[in-house]
């Protein structure tokens, strides 16, 4: 057997036609190397700081969650406006995109718990969005053993569903049975590597069974036309006074990557 050093890497110069077409078609993608595994690791290394420091958002047994790091740590900021990620997401979507949160997920070891099947969509208060994708990136190496994502492809077609329980491993299930038989594909990660998903997409996260936590920082775009609907309520829109029907401010939302092609 041969081993390489050289990991390929992702740029939106070296985003092929077919990486968009298969992102459109299945919901997701896996891009490689998006971020070189130095700046992973520097990003891993702030995510952990970042967690001793600010307080989380969520703290459960699937996940802890800090949210709006780009306001709140220098070098994660970084990644979140990220250019090459914007552009990338971009191409993607179809859409001029503003950045609606990131998130810090950390699954810590041996944690027992998957981040069980749901859409993201349903969980956000948008009206009039084209489209709407997150980026998960792994600042660590994700083997399926320490909570990588899984997928069900073509599912991003399902709309109006309800916001799902993340804890309950049945509750998208109930509410859309044709999901049950359906293929999944579950998507090891190197650190620096990304998958972007459609919001909603079907998706679930395997428990963390290593002895490290597992570290991944998810930007979410949205259509920069957005509107803000009047559910569900939200923490990154709750604070800001604003009514339904607004556009988002650009100042909480700023607008990411080129007018798309
Ligand atoms: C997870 O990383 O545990 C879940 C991520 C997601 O739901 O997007
Ligand atoms: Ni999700």
């Amino acid at each position: 057997m041969t081993s390489t050093t050289e990991h390929p890497r992702t740029s939106p110069g070296t985003l092929t036609d077919e990486q968009v077409a298969r992102y459109r078609r299945d919901g997701f993608v896996h891009l490689p190397g998006v971020v070189s595994r130095p700046d992973a690791a520097r990003w891993a290394k702030a995510a952990l700081a970042a967690r001793e420091r600010l307080a989380d958002h969520h703290s459960g047994a699937a996940f802890t969650q800090l949210l709006q790091l780009w306001r709140h740590d220098e070098e994660l900021r970084e990644l979140t406006l990220h250019p090459g990620l914007a552009a990338i997401a971009t191409r993607l979507a179809g859409v001029p995109l503003r950045l609606w949160h990131d998130q810090l997920l950390i699954k810590e070891p041996h944690n027992g718990a998957a981040t069980e099947f749901h859409q993201d969509q349903p969980y956000w208060p948008h009206t009039g969005s084209r489209h709407a994708l997150s980026a998960w990136v792994a600042l660590v190496d994700v083997p399926a053993e320490r909570g990588c994502m899984t997928f069900i492809p073509g599912s991003q077609r399902l709309t109006g569903l309800r916001a799902q329980d993340l804890t309950d491993r049945d509750d998208l299930m109930n509410l859309a049975p044709e999901l049950r038989f359906r293929p999944r594909v579950t998507v090891p990660l190197r650190a620096g590597d990304c998958t972007f998903h459609d919001s909603r997409l079907a998706h679930t996260a395997t428990p963390n069974h290593t002895d490290d936590p597992r570290v991944a920082h998810v930007v979410i775009y949205v259509d920069a036309d957005t509107r803000l609907a009047p559910e569900p309520a939200h923490p990154v829109t709750e604070p800001l006074g604003l009514a339904p029907g607004d556009r988002l401010p650009d100042a909480h939302f700023p607008r990411l990557g080129p007018a798309p092609r």
